[in-house]
């Protein structure tokens, strides 16, 4: 469910007409419902009220300070991976004692500013990381709490390369080492190894990977505790999926109906990653027609967004619903129509072989479900500036990020005396 629809055969946002936001701000534009944030955030956070899970929105989806003082004021934590996302979050408002910290390479400076901020977990993802850890708490003398990551080598039948928890990949530690490293526990003496850390990937459609993965955890729990470890959180990651096209994904109360026998049973308290499900539908991408043209039968709409604005369809294949602001007539006329960007790439497309109106110069589409992972992933590829972000609240909205300028494109450059 989202709040972007046609009302008298124009695309709104809540109350306000797309069209009445694009004349003052432009586009290409990210557009961000407030009130869809929040009821996905809500849904989750009901849907596991009976553990009392605390969910901590993963930032890496959308790290807009509006939308994650939009998150912090309804009581979400956050959960970041690097020291830049723990300062916006704090910036935001964030409970530190809300807060964890995944990625495979934290730096030193990092983890230091983690444990001075008070952060609730680190979620630990090797050996030597955990060294680490406990070096810097010794030198700053403060305890603190970590989760071990598991990789439990599941299949969460998803895209390769949003897939986390298996063996190949990068991301946490495999059983063997985990168990190794709660055993000599006391070689960590700054550290509580006080939980458990899962996130097998993202857009997961359905509950099964995900009973497997905390099955598979809490064995590591329960271990944990015969070896007197006082072991009481479980991290089970982030990784709802959302619908994008036909997809038909578990809802947030089909998952907690699906994984919470198993956690009430084990007595853990439990945390949860959600990133995509909060942000991804809350979002779109609104972008003009700036050309058409027909090439070898190929029928193109070039748009003013490219994949520096929108890299998800490049980078992974994704598909983006594209509809026009102004509402199509039921039964017109439709023309398969690829919507490319100007960027100098082949692979810089935003939908192919889409069945659209007959579309003309000037026209304005909107790039369905763009608020994960759209704006965090863009770039300045080809010297293109950023395009700006609004948030609508009901009749209200503001622009929560401007559009980048040519002195923002050369912002920290400088030529060095021998080319003067
Ligand atoms: C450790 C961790 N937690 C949570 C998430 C959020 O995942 P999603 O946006 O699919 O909920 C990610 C995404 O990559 C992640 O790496």
């Amino acid at each position: 469910m989202h709040r972007f629809h046609y009302i008298n055969g124009q695309l709104h946002c809540e109350e306000v007409p797309v069209r009445e936001i694009v004349r003052k701000a432009g586009t290409p534009l990210y557009l961000y419902s407030y009130n869809t944030l929040l009821d996905h955030y809500r849904q989750i956070e009901k849907a596991f009220s009976p553990v009392k899970a605390l969910i901590c929105y993963a930032m890496k989806a959308n790290g807009n300070l509006a939308v994650l003082r939009t998150l912090a004021k309804a009581g979400a934590g956050f959960d970041v991976v690097s020291g830049g996302e723990l300062r916006k979050a704090l910036q935001a408002g964030a409970n530190p004692r809300k807060i964890v910290y995944a990625s495979v390479g934290k730096k030193t400076g990092e983890i230091e500013a983690a444990v001075k901020a008070g952060i609730l977990f680190f979620n630990v993802e090797s050996e030597q990381e955990l060294e680490q850890i406990n070096a810097v708490c010794a030198r700053l003398k403060r305890r603190q709490q970590v989760s071990l990551r598991l990789n439990p080598n599941v299949d969460p039948h998803t895209h390769a390369f949003i897939t986390t928890g298996h063996k190949a990949s990068k991301f946490g530690m495999d059983l063997k080492t985990v168990r190794r490293l709660l055993a000599s526990h006391r070689k960590y003496p700054w550290l509580i190894l006080g939980g458990l850390h899962v996130h097998i990937g993202s857009q997961i459609l359905e509950a099964r990977p995900f009973r497997e993965a905390i099955r598979k955890a809490l064995g590591v729990v329960a271990f944990a505790r015969r070896k007197g470890i006082p072991m009481n959180t479980l991290n089970i990651g982030g990784g709802l999926g959302i619908i994008y096209n036909k997809e038909e994904p578990q809802t947030p109360a089909d998952y907690a109906q699906a994984v919470l026998p198993l956690l009430k049973r084990s007595r853990v308290k439990v945390i949860l990653e959600p990133g995509r499900y909060i942000a991804g539908n809350s979002g779109i991408l609104l972008t003009r027609v700036l050309y058409l043209k027909e090439s070898h039968g190929h029928r193109f709409a070039i748009v003013d967004a490219g994949m520096n604005d929108l890299i998800r369809p490049s980078l992974y294949g994704a598909y983006h619903r594209i509809q026009p602001v102004l509402q199509p007539k039921q039964g017109g006329k439709t023309i398969a129509t690829d919507v490319v960007g100007p960027v100098c790439e082949s692979g810089d497309f935003l939908g192919k072989n889409r069945k659209l109106p007959p579309l003309k110069a000037g026209d304005l589409l909107a790039v369905m479900s763009a608020g994960a992972y759209g704006y965090v992933m863009s770039s300045n590829y080809n010297a293109r500036p950023r395009p700006a972000e609004v948030m609508v609240r009901g009749r209200q909205w503001k622009i929560i990020r401007r559009r980048e300028t040519f002195q923002d494109l050369t912002r920290g450059e400088t030529l060095p005396a021998f080319l003067r």
